[in-house]
């Protein structure tokens, strides 16, 4: 349990950076998890757009809307007492024009209560996050497997396993520093490309699926809790089964219901013996 309550800022994220130190980094979707998740002493918590499949059960995360962006990330804020918050950019919400991205990523400050916002995309999208900044506010680029993208990157594949294309993703991470991203993920990239990238990087290098050299690692809190069974990723590593709690959790309790067992006396709640003696004489029972 981390003791330090403040409010984390990225000068903090890279006082980590510089002392070695690893930056964890988790998605949540909701107040309660969200809650768990800062009192453990995680250090940032991104909002993604994901919470459309973990959340909402769509099968990919373009449904996600910006009002439900704005209503999940305000609840995450709302419990982040020390974590940074980041909410994820829908799809749609920056890719038209800057105007339209500034003024949606607004929206995830002022109303959200992030702390940062992250959008999809490499040099094509250094336009739209030099355009957010110069607005005053944090972005997190994102590069490799982008989902918003997935389509036209062949699915929910790795991406830089060829020379070619590893390269360009080297050229993508410098492309977004240089328009001010204040740090960039790797989603499901080669670890020695991610090598590559952070040695040549001066913004901390986050990970998902994309090695230990990284600053820090990110992982979907559904995955790791064992809530989400549509697809597990390679990279993924679970740490419970909330699933089977869940499930044996609801079977106990229609268990009961069904054999009488619940509600038991101390679940009721009882009439002063006056009143009800009241009551039965004006009923005339
Ligand atoms: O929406 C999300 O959770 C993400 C991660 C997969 C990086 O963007």
């Amino acid at each position: 349990m981390d003791e330090k309550r403040t409010k984390l800022t990225i000068p903090d994220l890279l006082a980590m950076v510089e002392r070695g130190e690893k930056i964890t980094f988790l998605t949540a979707y909701d107040y309660p998890t969200a809650l768990l998740e800062d009192r453990a002493g995680m250090d940032m918590i991104l909002v993604g757009d994901s919470g459309a499949m973990c959340l909402l059960g769509h099968r990919t995360t373009l449904p996600a809307t910006m009002d439900f962006m704005i209503t999940i990330t305000a609840a995450v804020s709302r419990a982040a007492a020390r974590a940074f918050v980041v909410g994820d950019m829908p799809y749609m919400s920056y890719q038209p024009s800057n105007e339209t991205a500034i003024r949606n990523a607004g929206r995830f400050i002022a109303e959200g209560g992030a702390d940062a916002v992250k959008l999809e995309g490499g040099a094509r999208m250094a336009e739209r996050v030099e355009a957010i900044v110069k607005a005053g506010i944090p972005v997190m680029g994102h590069i490799g497997l982008t989902p918003q993208a997935a389509s036209a990157i062949g699915g929910l594949k790795s991406q830089g396993r060829s020379a070619a294309t590893a390269k360009a993703l080297i050229e993508d991470a410098k492309c977004l520093e240089e328009a001010g991203a204040f740090s960039i993920l790797l989603e499901a990239i080669p670890a020695k490309v991610a090598e590559v990238i952070v040695g040549r990087a001066e913004v901390p290098i986050l990970s998902i699926g994309s090695g230990p050299a990284c600053h820090g690692q990110l992982l979907i809190v559904h995955d790791i809790l064992g809530l989400f069974e549509a697809f597990t990723p390679k990279f993924v590593k679970k740490y419970a089964d909330v699933s089977a709690v869940m499930l044996g959790a609801f079977q106990a309790y229609i268990k009961d219901v069904k054999d009488g067992a619940f509600p038991a006396r101390e679940h009721t709640y009882t009439i002063p013996k006056e009143e009800w003696e009241a009551l039965r004489g004006s009923l005339g029972a």
